[in-house]
């Protein structure tokens, strides 16, 4: 049976790369962006797919988030896969010179999204005593990188989040994974250190090519794991005790 995957941020870079990952799969793809900005090109890539659909919704709010999962949830029935890929990267800046406004964007867009998808999925997911979930975090989540502080905060949170979501959830077969790529040839990522630095990076394909592995259980990870993607290499992974 497909399985129906829901993936944030899936209008471009990485989530978009998911996506056509998991139609090609035969799933359904339930993406969400911020804007329809990149719209006409995400689904020229997925080929107008009928198994795959976009929606503008803030994961920041948690009126949205918890309207769209209800209605989501009322059209297919079940939720097999939660991927939390959208994310801010900012600008560059020290500490001391980082806006108030600016720290909590990044808290509010990287981890306060994240959570509040958990949050309104997980009630599905233990319903169904099945789920997954992926957290995209990034090496940020691992290694702060400066004049990302904010950025890294958050991450690091990303990855605190699935731990205990994951310590939370042993009684059921429910796995939470965070994934910790390095750079990606993303927008992101040109418009943080320019395209020249960006065209150096790993693919997103070949991130998403990994993902899949995991979903399909041909890289096993147990719940709470966290794996680093790293110059289009799996450079670690870690299993956090789960005490
Ligand atoms: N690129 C890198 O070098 C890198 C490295 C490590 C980790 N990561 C992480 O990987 C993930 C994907 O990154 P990317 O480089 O593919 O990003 P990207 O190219 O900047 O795309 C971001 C996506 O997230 C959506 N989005 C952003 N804020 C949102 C919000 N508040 N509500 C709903 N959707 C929102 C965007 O929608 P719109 O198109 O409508 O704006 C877009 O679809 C992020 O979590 C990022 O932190 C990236």
């Amino acid at each position: 049976m497909s399985q129906v995957v829901i993936i944030t941020g899936a209008s471009r870079g990485l989530g978009l790369a998911l996506a056509l990952r998991f139609l090609s799969k035969g799933e359904w793809v339930f993406g969400i962006s911020r804007s329809k900005k990149h719209w006409p090109e995400a689904f020229k890539k997925a080929r107008n797919s009928n198994r795959f659909s976009l929606t503008t919704l803030d994961i920041q709010s948690e009126a949205a988030v918890k309207s769209y999962i209800r209605n989501l949830k009322k059209k297919v029935y079940r939720i097999d896969i939660l991927i939390n890929n959208a994310g801010y990267g900012g600008v560059l800046s020290r500490v001391e010179k980082l806006p108030l406004r600016e720290f909590e964007h990044h808290l509010r867009a990287n981890l306060l999204g994240t959570f509040l998808l958990c949050k309104h999925t997980l009630p599905i997911f233990r319903k169904q005593k099945k789920g997954l979930i992926l957290n995209i975090a990034s090496m940020a989540a691992k290694r702060a990188v400066p004049q990302l502080a904010a950025y890294s905060a958050a991450k690091f949170g990303v990855l605190a989040l699935g731990q205990a979501i994951a310590k939370e959830n042993l009684d059921i077969p429910l796995k939470c994974i965070t994934i910790c790529p390095g750079g990606m040839n993303t927008q992101m990522r040109s418009s943080l250190f320019g395209d020249e630095d960006a065209q150096c990076q790993q693919s997103p394909d070949f991130v998403a090519d990994i993902i899949l592995q995991i979903v399909e259980d041909k890289i096993k990870l147990e719940t709470g794991s966290d794996i680093t993607i790293r110059h289009s290499k799996v450079t670690d992974i870690h299993v956090p005790p789960t005490n």
